[in-house]
């Protein structure tokens, strides 16, 4: 079925089924990433559900909350998993360093875009390399950059199919489902952090802003994306 026909297929669909779609014709092949924000713990529970041994990943970009290594331990202890790292490369995050110190992100967006790249894009396509179709926990309603997006998609940078099975969520439904189904979830979310980054790049927000708003606070919305999610190749040589 191309595209277009899966988009249709899983308009209403719900997504443990799109999970189920896609674990059948592609198996070992599929990979969850996880940031173990509160969606990718809503598809962690439902992917090892299906399979104990599905592949879920996450990059450690060494520079995340103490909260997020709770939760990733509590979600590996709950399910019997052991959830994949990728760490950036060694050499790379010692000429970031030397480049622009510890905390150059704050000085300018490329600089920000290079830590971005090293810590998170160039791990990302390691962890990517071998697979044919990678989850994600987008949902439309995080911003605006995501409402066009599409439950199946091709991911030109990375050569994989991309799904979104959440994506036409609202928030309610995500929480309805952790709390329904007991799912350890990031202890922020309490905090006021709606989205959980890196620790020097994430901030609470108040009620009623924009879920993404305390993602690089300090940079105007055109610009907060890392890079993870983005359909051209960013170009760093570090
Ligand atoms: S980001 O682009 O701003 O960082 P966001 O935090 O909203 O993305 O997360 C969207 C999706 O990107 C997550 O559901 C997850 O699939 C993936 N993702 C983001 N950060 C990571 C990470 N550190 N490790 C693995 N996957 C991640
Ligand atoms: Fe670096 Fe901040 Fe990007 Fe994390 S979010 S990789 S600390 S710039």
């Amino acid at each position: 079925m191309d595209l277009q026909g899966l988009n249709n297929k899983f308009l209403d669909a719900d997504p443990k089924e799109i999970l189920e779609y896609f674990f059948k014709i592609y198996g070992s092949e599929i990979a969850l990433s996880s940031s173990f924000g509160v969606e990718d713990q809503v598809l962690t529970h439902m992917l090892v559900s299906i399979d104990k041994n599905a592949n879920i990943f996450t990059l450690d970009t060494g520079r995340l909350h103490p909260q997020t290594y709770s939760v990733m331990d509590a979600t590996n202890l709950k399910y019997g998993i052991k959830v994949n790292v990728f760490f950036p490369n060694t050499k790379r995050v010692e000429g970031l360093y030397k480049a622009q110190g510890i905390n150059g992100f704050y000085q300018s967006i490329e600089n920000r875009k290079e830590c971005c790249f090293i810590r998170k894009i160039e791990p990302l396509q390691r962890a990517l390399s071998d697979v044919s179709v990678w989850i994600t926990g987008l949902r439309a309603s995080q911003s605006v950059t995501r409402e066009e997006l599409n439950v199946v998609e091709y991911d030109e940078v990375n050569k994989v199919i991309k799904v979104n099975p959440l994506l036409h969520w609202s928030e309610s439904e995500v929480w309805n489902f952790i709390k329904k189904n007991k799912v350890p979830y990031n202890s922020l979310h309490d905090e006021g952090y709606p989205s959980i980054g890196c620790a020097p790049c994430t901030r609470a927000v108040e009620a009623g802003e924009d879920v993404r708003s305390g993602r690089w606070w300090w940079e105007n919305p055109e610009h907060k994306e890392c890079g993870l999610h983005l359909k051209t190749i960013p170009n760093y040589t570090i």
